[in-house]
């Protein structure tokens, strides 16, 4: 049987609230950069009572005949009084043009910068736009809603926007996640541990960079003491509990250890690093049983992604790099790896960096010197000719000693 790529969804979800979502297993690396086999869906939403129609945000750019078609599955699109947009990344703003060229009456709600973007992506110079205030609340027909500025998460003009009636907060990007979730609704009970794993590489890969805006926005979000009931994020699951979820977040952006597990991430052209991260590893388990041992391998036969590499390590107690020197620098795929370590998960871990190589050893050095400005603790660099020995063996005791020691 084939499987579909694409699903349209409607849930109503409150009273007067619909979820409209497309689930997409059609695109393999989201943002043209991270493998996600696992899908993604775009959420928008939609509110209908008899003084006003919003839609909140839409689909991805591509997917908009759909978008449409879903639609007017509960109205018609020329019914559409107000279209609130929270961010401007075309996996949610794709469908704006198609949104506004079938109904010119509707009024645009989004953060002042949004006016320009959406005239340069999508050409639309005339159309009924009100840039919305920070912290102001705005009736919509019988309807309330706040909005709040969250900078960063993800682009400058994001925002999210709290709808008292239903006392839902819409979230954007923040507390979204990869795959297409079982629930669509979840809390502490309903949660698996799969769906976190896939939010945290959602988190780290796409807001990574700016991990240090979330803890900020967040507490203004939770010091206005909003009454909410639901989190409506533009990916994946909703979640009907709030502290849960805010934890979650707090606890990535600060990069703290959630498990003990030490991530290992090499690359081995001929077996050399290999036999040299066996090593390590064997020497890590005899030290500590209770530790789980993550690998990542980028071999003749494997290639670990980026995209889950970063999402394994936010949480993780400890990281070691593998990998051989090429042409006078760092096995090249590990070097983009460390390049992503360094700009998205940028964290207080103990490292240890192993390199082989042939007749002339840089990568050990090149890595170091790359992290050097992180906050990454580089433990050790061993660095050795060929296959791993004994002095070599020697000095992985010692590292390893130092690595679980080390918090
Ligand atoms: Fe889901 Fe930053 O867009």
């Amino acid at each position: 049987m084939y499987e579909p790529v694409l699903k349209t969804n409607v849930f109503k979800i409150t009273g007067n609230t619909y979820l409209l979502r497309l689930d997409d297993t059609e695109t393999k690396f989201f943002e043209a950069l991270w493998w996600i086999p696992e899908g993604v869906t775009y959420n928008a939403y939609l509110y209908v009572d008899e003084s006003a129609t919003i839609l909140f945000d839409t689909w991805k750019k591509g997917y908009c005949d759909l978008f449409l078609n879903t639609l007017s599955k509960i109205v018609d699109v020329k019914d559409i009084d107000y279209l609130v947009i929270h961010h401007m990344e075309p996996d949610h703003s794709g469908c704006i043009p198609h949104v506004l060229k079938r109904n010119s009456n509707v009024r645009v709600l989004a953060h002042p910068l949004a006016k320009d973007m959406i005239k340069s992506f999508y050409s639309i110079n005339n159309m009924k736009f009100k840039p919305v205030r920070d912290l102001e609340e705005v009736s919509l027909g019988n309807v309330k809603v706040k909005f709040m500025y969250t900078p960063w998460l993800h682009w400058p003009e994001t925002i999210m926007s709290y709808l008292v009636n239903e006392k839902i907060l819409f979230s954007g990007d923040v507390f979204g996640s990869f795959s297409i979730p079982e629930h669509v609704v979840v809390d502490r009970t309903t949660v698996s541990e799969e769906y976190i794993k896939f939010m945290r590489k959602y988190f780290i890969d796409v807001v990574g960079f700016y991990r240090h805006y979330v803890e900020r926005n967040l507490k203004k979000i939770l010091d206005l003491k909003l009454d909410i009931e639901i989190v409506a994020p533009l990916h994946g699951a909703l979640w009907s509990d709030v502290d849960l979820v805010v934890s979650y977040y707090m606890k990535w952006a600060r990069g703290e250890e959630s498990a003990n597990k030490i991530v290992v991430i090499y690359a081995s052209m001929y077996g050399f690093v290999k036999e040299a991260i066996n090593k390590l590893i064997e020497l890590i388990k005899a030290r500590d049983k209770n530790v789980e041992i993550i690998v990542y391998e980028i071999s003749d036969s494997r290639r670990a992604e980026v995209s889950d590499i970063l999402g394994d390590v936010i949480d993780s107690r400890a990281v070691i790099l593998g990998a051989s020197t090429y042409e006078s620098r760092i096995f090249p795929y590990i070097e983009y790896i460390v390049d992503q370590l360094k700009y998205k998960a940028n964290s207080a871990k103990p490292l240890i960096i192993v390199s082989s190589y042939g007749w002339g050893g840089v990568a050990g050095k090149l890595i170091k010197d790359k992290l050097s400005s992180t906050q990454f603790n580089i433990i050790e660099v061993i660095e050795f000719k060929g296959k791993v020995n004994d002095k070599v063996v020697n000095a992985f005791k010692e590292a390893v000693d130092k690595l679980l020691h080390t918090k």
